[in-house]
């Protein structure tokens, strides 16, 4: 299989973010930041704007949410069009998380769980049965255009190893500096999905810069 690419649209020009995500539309998904500034220190966007840029594109749209007790919001976005949600295992108590979970698979959404980067690898395991997918962060949460920490890779080798053992089929995704020299790293890794925001919303011509990537 080939590597997917998930640009975010943190790095897009949020008054023409139309046009941003028609000019990724050979990407495999849409990757859409959701920040409450609690359980990060940055505000994004939210369920309205998700509305909108669900009429503008045909692409899978993977919400990655970054707030406190995410629980609370799941089935507003998948209401709103997403089909794929993500929710950090640090954003509130397991049973809340599992949850969050079984309220986005109620839907018929794919869900998953993400990791910040100091949290360990082993945090996934209660709710890994569960999971479409999981999600490392190779920067901490909150700003686009940060540097990638090879850290992760670490992480996501282990997530790897513990699929094939468990006999489980999650993709992989990570989200956080990745750019042409750092997918490689996570393509042998194991990763599955690249998150890239600045790498392809600050290049000059963003659908090349989204084949360069699956390309690697
Ligand atoms: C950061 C976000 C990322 C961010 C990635 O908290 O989750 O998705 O947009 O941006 P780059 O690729 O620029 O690091
Ligand atoms: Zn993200």
């Amino acid at each position: 299989m080939s590597v997917k690419i998930a640009p975010s649209i943190l790095s897009a020009d949020f008054a023409e973010l139309g046009t941003g995500v028609e000019a990724i539309a050979t990407a495999d998904y849409v990757h859409f930041d959701v920040m409450d500034g609690c359980f990060v220190p940055n505000i994004s966007i939210g369920i309205p704007v998700l509305q909108s840029i669900r009429k503008r594109t045909a692409l899978p749209i993977d919400v990655h949410l970054m707030i406190v007790q995410p629980e609370r919001y799941v089935d507003q976005f998948c209401d709103a069009g997403a089909d794929l949600v993500t929710c950090h295992v640090e954003a509130d108590t397991p049973e809340k998380i599992h949850l969050a979970l079984d309220k986005i698979h109620a839907k018929g959404k794919k869900a998953g769980v993400v990791l910040k980067p100091n949290t360990r690898a082993e945090a996934v395991l209660p709710f890994l049965d569960k999971c479409d997918i999981v999600l490392v962060m190779t920067v901490e949460p909150g700003f686009g255009g940060q540097k990638f920490m090879p850290s992760a890779l670490d992480k996501l080798r282990w997530l790897k190893a513990e699929r094939e053992a468990r006999g489980l089929s999650y993709l992989l995704e990570v989200d956080g500096g990745v750019d042409a020299a750092t997918a490689p790293l996570c393509v042998e890794a194991g990763a599955d999905v690249l998150v890239a925001g600045s790498a392809v919303f600050g290049a000059a011509d963003p659908a090349a810069a989204v084949g360069a990537l699956a390309s690697l």
